[in-house]
């Protein structure tokens, strides 16, 4: 099938991550013809990611971006508008996570880690992007949320509590928006064996326990992400606005 999105230019953030969904969903997005900016904090794994697409051939640049500061998010969507001349679908993937522990053990940074990546970032990279759509009458903006901001999870409810908000934000600026031409929807992920789980130093045996409770029986993975993220990113989900994807094997208990 045809996804239409050859030609079309598409900002990943958190792309520079080598084992994370970023890089499968740019990935997945360049293999239908999209133009990317790998767009990341560490700018030398978003190096990496765009030139794996080059060797592709497939157009790429690679930005250095905090998500949670916006003078660089809109430095960002500056550049990429110099470089490619218009922006089609923004995917707000970047996120961290504190170390998990109990809501009473969290310090105040810890929240800000949490709220200002995973929430603020969102906010950020949409704010600087919507007035581009707004003017083209066109626009894809799909974010990661998690399981996690459907379920909640008790050793990281700052975490859970900022993926919530992405999907109230996602619901809210979809019924606002679409009469514009502009699509918001979010995806949740269930387990991944990415950069995050590894940051938040969970035990070793984590990923291996939990994806034992997933009724798949295995982890999610960047190219389950991608398929999705290019699915939703194409004018083929047309009718799709709003709404949140659980992509995780079934169900994740954790
Ligand atoms: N791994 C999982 O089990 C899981 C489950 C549900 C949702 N998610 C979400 O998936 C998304 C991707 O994470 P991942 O699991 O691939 O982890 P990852 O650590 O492999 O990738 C995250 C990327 O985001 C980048 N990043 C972090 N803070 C940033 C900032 N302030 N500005 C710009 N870039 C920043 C990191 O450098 C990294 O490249 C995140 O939003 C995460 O919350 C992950």
């Amino acid at each position: 099938m045809d996804l239409g999105l050859k030609n079309k230019v598409a900002i990943v953030t958190g792309s520079g991550s080598q084992i994370g969904f970023g890089k499968g969903i740019a990935l997945a997005l360049a293999a239908e013809g999209c133009d990317l900016v790998i767009a990341d904090l560490n700018l030398e794994g978003a190096k990496k990611t765009a030139a794996e697409i080059v060797a592709l051939k497939h157009q790429a640049i690679a930005v250095k971006v905090d998500i949670s500061k916006l003078p660089e998010v809109n430095d960002m969507v500056k550049i990429s508008l110099d470089k490619f001349g218009k922006v089609d679908i923004l995917v707000n993937n970047a996120g961290t996570s504190a170390k998990p522990k109990p809501f009473l053990e969290m310090t105040e940074a810890e929240w800000d880690l949490d709220i200002n990546v995973n929430l603020r970032g969102v906010l950020n990279c949409t704010k600087a992007i919507l007035p581009h759509m707004i003017s083209r009458k066109y626009g894809k903006v799909i974010s990661i949320s998690s399981g996690v901001g459907v379920t909640g999870m008790p050793m990281e409810p700052v975490y859970a509590a900022a993926k919530a908000g992405i999907i109230a934000f996602t619901k809210s600026m979809a019924k606002a928006m679409i009469s514009q031409g502009i699509y918001f929807n979010n995806v949740a992920p269930g387990v991944g064996d990415t950069g995050l789980l590894r940051i938040s130093q969970m035990p070793p045996d984590f990923i291996e326990r939990v994806v034992k409770t997933v009724p798949l029986g295995r982890a999610t993975t960047p190219q389950d992400i991608g398929n999705i993220i290019a699915y939703l990113a194409s004018d083929i989900s047309s009718d799709i606005v709003g709404q949140t994807f659980s992509v995780d094997g079934g169900v994740l208990m954790l």
